[in-house]
């Protein structure tokens, strides 16, 4: 069985190909290393002794991405590769819909061209918008509040309609949580390319001291201790968690999409002081005023990915932190000129 992934250089992308290789997947990867580095598929062949082809290749390049489907007999695609920054969104808007959109409209393409009628795509929960209540549940009504959340939900429709038109297309709509967490291995892991908005990468580099504070954005939000509450899902359920949805597109027809979140909500505050605790290392930080576009909690209703995926999330917040810690100390300058100085176990 051979599976196509687009943006598989990227952080979640290189977390699954390890489990679709361990599973005993023939992968092949296409990425344009826009935000990624070919290092991290260095690392997926160390940790699973496995070959596989990269191409480093545009989605928007539909000329280039037709030639890896003339040239491969492929099953199915899990789509990752995309834009993903909520600000870069707001400023640049065009990128992101022309990017984003017309990658994937050129991807399903190409595979509408070579009968491939198989797809997981990376949606995300910003596609819920701020919900009125949580947990939230697939059926919550849509709204996304940025450009980038929009080209996730607009892809959703699209995705939509391609299979209203051709009842043969299968499409798992994965809406992720928010994942952090690293391989065990500590050889891959998020490696953001400047300083970075996200959490836990942020608390990361403080503790690894390239940065000498975490900037805590509000703490009068309705919840246990004021600050924001997020579902944090380890990168590698979400990498298992693709498994799953893959099984269920090769064997079903239909659009169907699904929550990947863990279902229980941990505040700003809990992750800094996990962290602190897994890493031994102090977070100083500073209550500033609320990110614009913030909301004060999300987290997910993971039953439906249960019921209909088989798949439930199993690691913990302990086990996210201290693999992100590892990852971190192990590689202060993400896949750029690696040097390991802590070998933190
Ligand atoms: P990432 O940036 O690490 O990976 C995305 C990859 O896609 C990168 O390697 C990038 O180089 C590649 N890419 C981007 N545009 C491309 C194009 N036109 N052609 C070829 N390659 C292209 O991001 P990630 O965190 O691994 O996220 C993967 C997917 O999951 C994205 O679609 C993202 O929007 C979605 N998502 C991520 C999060 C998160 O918090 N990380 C949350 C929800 C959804
Ligand atoms: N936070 C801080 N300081 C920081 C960064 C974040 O206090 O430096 C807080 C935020 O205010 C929020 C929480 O930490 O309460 C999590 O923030 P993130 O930026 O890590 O994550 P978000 O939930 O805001 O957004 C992420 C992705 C989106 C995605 C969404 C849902 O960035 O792309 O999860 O999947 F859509």
């Amino acid at each position: 069985m051979k599976i196509l992934i687009t943006g598989g250089a990227g952080y979640i992308g290189s977390h699954t190909c390890v489990e679709l290789l361990n599973a005993g997947y023939e992968i092949i990867v296409v990425d344009n290393l826009l935000n990624s580095k070919a290092e991290s598929l260095n690392r997926v062949r160390q940790i699973t002794g496995k070959d596989f082809k990269f191409h480093q290749i545009d989605l928007l390049e539909r000329a280039a991405l037709d030639t890896v489907f003339f040239e491969n007999s492929i099953d199915a695609v899990i789509h990752f590769a995309g834009l993903k920054a909520v600000g870069e969104s707001v400023s640049l808007p065009l990128w992101y819909y022309h990017n984003n959109i017309t990658g994937t409209l050129r991807l399903c393409e190409v595979m509408k061209k070579y009968g491939v009628k198989k797809l997981v795509f990376s949606s995300s929960a910003t596609v819920y918008g701020v919900p009125n209540t949580v947990p939230i549940s697939e059926d919550f009504s849509l709204g996304a509040t940025n450009p980038y959340g929009r080209t996730k939900q607009m892809i959703e429709e699209i995705l939509r309609d391609l299979n209203v038109s051709d009842h043969e297309w299968s499409v798992a709509l994965l809406r992720y949580f928010n994942p952090i967490g690293a391989h065990k291995s500590g050889q891959i892991g998020e490696d953001p390319n400047n300083i970075p908005s996200n959490l836990l990468p942020y608390i990361a580099q403080v503790a690894v001291g390239k940065v000498n504070e975490l900037k805590v954005f509000g703490n009068d939000y309705p919840t246990k201790d004021g600050t924001g509450v997020r579902d944090y899902i380890h990168v590698v359920d979400l990498a298992i968690g693709h498994l799953k949805a893959l099984e269920k597109v090769l064997g079903f027809k239909g659009v169907d999409a699904y929550n990947l979140g863990t279902g229980k909500g941990y505040s700003v505050l809990e992750m800094i002081h996990t962290f602190e605790t897994v890493s031994g290392r102090k977070i100083p930080y500073q209550i500033v005023e609320r990110r614009p576009g913030d909301i004060g909690i999300c987290f997910a209703n993971p039953l439906k990915a249960k019921q209909e995926l088989g798949w439930v999330a199993i690691r913990g917040v302990e086990e996210m932190c201290k693999d992100s810690w590892r990852w971190q100390a192990n590689n202060p300058n993400g896949y750029e000129n690696t040097k390991i100085f802590t070998n933190v176990k």
